[in-house]
């Protein structure tokens, strides 16, 4: 049976590129979207993409994966910091979950060392801007593999 993730960008990834390249890298959403296409190709794993700005859309798309998908590779953005809501959705469907971070959000200033998301996660992956996406889809892919 072919593994099926959701990619969960939240708010303003989609400006990524343009937005604080000094922080987030030069690359667009579309950029790592198309990376993890290629090693989801490489694994052998079937990835769906959903991007919004909005916390309700977030949380119907966790709900909707409980269909059909083995996971959630998720960067919550700022609702990492703030989010009980994503944080309970993720805990009510249940699927294995990798939080994502493209800067390393320890290193900065001290409301983004909270996660609400990070109990409910498998584990968290910052710092390593695309690269951060990359591994997380690794690591979930041999979590879930490996279960
Ligand atoms: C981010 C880090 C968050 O603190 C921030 O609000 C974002 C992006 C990251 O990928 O580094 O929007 O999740």
């Amino acid at each position: 049976m072919t593994m099926k993730f959701l990619v969960l960008h939240g708010p303003n990834l989609n400006l990524l590129g343009k937005r604080e390249p000094a922080i987030y890298g030069s690359q667009t959403l579309a950029d790592i979207d198309v990376s993890l296409e290629k090693l989801s190709a490489e694994l052998g794993c079937e990835l769906s993409f959903f991007q919004s700005n909005s916390e309700g859309k977030i949380i119907d798309a966790i709900q909707e994966a409980a269909d059909g998908c083995h996971g959630i590779l998720i960067n919550p953005a700022a609702y990492t910091h703030t989010s009980i809501a994503i944080r309970d959705a993720l805990s009510a469907v249940g699927l294995p979950c990798v939080e994502v971070h493209l800067s390393n959000i320890h290193r900065r200033e001290t409301f983004r060392h909270i996660s609400m998301v990070a109990p409910v996660a498998i584990g968290q992956i910052c710092g390593f801007g695309r690269d951060s996406y990359l591994l997380g889809l690794h690591a979930l892919f041999n979590h879930v593999k490996n279960k």
